[in-house]
């Protein structure tokens, strides 16, 4: 089996290197090839822009001009949009627990970056004691490694609430 194999192996080394040599020997001829004409006419020939046919006008330049009252128009109606949008966002409030899955269990599954982790009654007792409010105030602002509202900037007061009592409800 081993001589079996030694054959193909330096066969297939050889066969490498010689193309690296080939390869070698024949890229650098590619480069200085063809003849390529320098002259300044045909440089421009070649760099000229293709559009040049764009001069067919007045239609184009009063496009422009209606245009400023339009996007008014659009963005009071994104503003709107945008505004009727949060309602609803805010009146779906998620469970503690879908809040939990999503934006603290990296580190309150984990205990990553000395997180207390779920189920840690030891851990949270401490601050179970503190109440819910002030739990709820130290997840708002952040308190060392635990992030301002846990990185979920999206999560209403509610919803980081609902995810504390979760916790809590687990870790009791
Ligand atoms: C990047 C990691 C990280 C994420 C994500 C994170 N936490 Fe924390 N959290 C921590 C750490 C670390 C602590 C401990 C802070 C300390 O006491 O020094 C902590 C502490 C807490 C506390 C205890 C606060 C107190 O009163 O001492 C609560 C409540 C809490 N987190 C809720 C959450 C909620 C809710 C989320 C998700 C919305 C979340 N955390 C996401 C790291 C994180």
């Amino acid at each position: 089996m081993a001589n079996q194999n030694k054959f193909p192996t330096s066969l297939v080394a050889g066969v490498v290197i010689a193309l690296a040599v080939a390869a070698y020997m024949v890229l650098p001829t590619l480069g200085s090839g063809p003849e390529v004409d320098m002259s300044e006419t045909a440089v421009l020939e070649r760099i000229k822009p293709i559009g040049s046919v764009t001069t067919t006008a007045a239609p184009a330049s009063e496009e422009p001009a209606a245009k400023p009252e339009a996007p008014a128009d659009t963005a009071a109606g994104t503003g709107q949009a945008a505004k009727e949008e949060t309602k609803p966002a805010s009146a779906s409030t998620r469970s503690g627990e879908d809040v939990f899955n999503t934006a603290c269990t990296a580190c309150h599954s984990t205990g990553a970056a000395g997180a207390p982790k779920l189920g840690d009654k030891e851990a949270w007792a401490p601050r179970i004691a503190t109440g819910v409010d002030a739990m709820l105030e130290v997840a708002i602002k952040g308190k060392n490694a635990m992030p301002p509202r846990g990185t979920c900037s999206a999560c209403s007061d509610e919803e980081l609430r609902n995810a504390i009592e979760y916790i809590v409800s687990k870790s009791q």
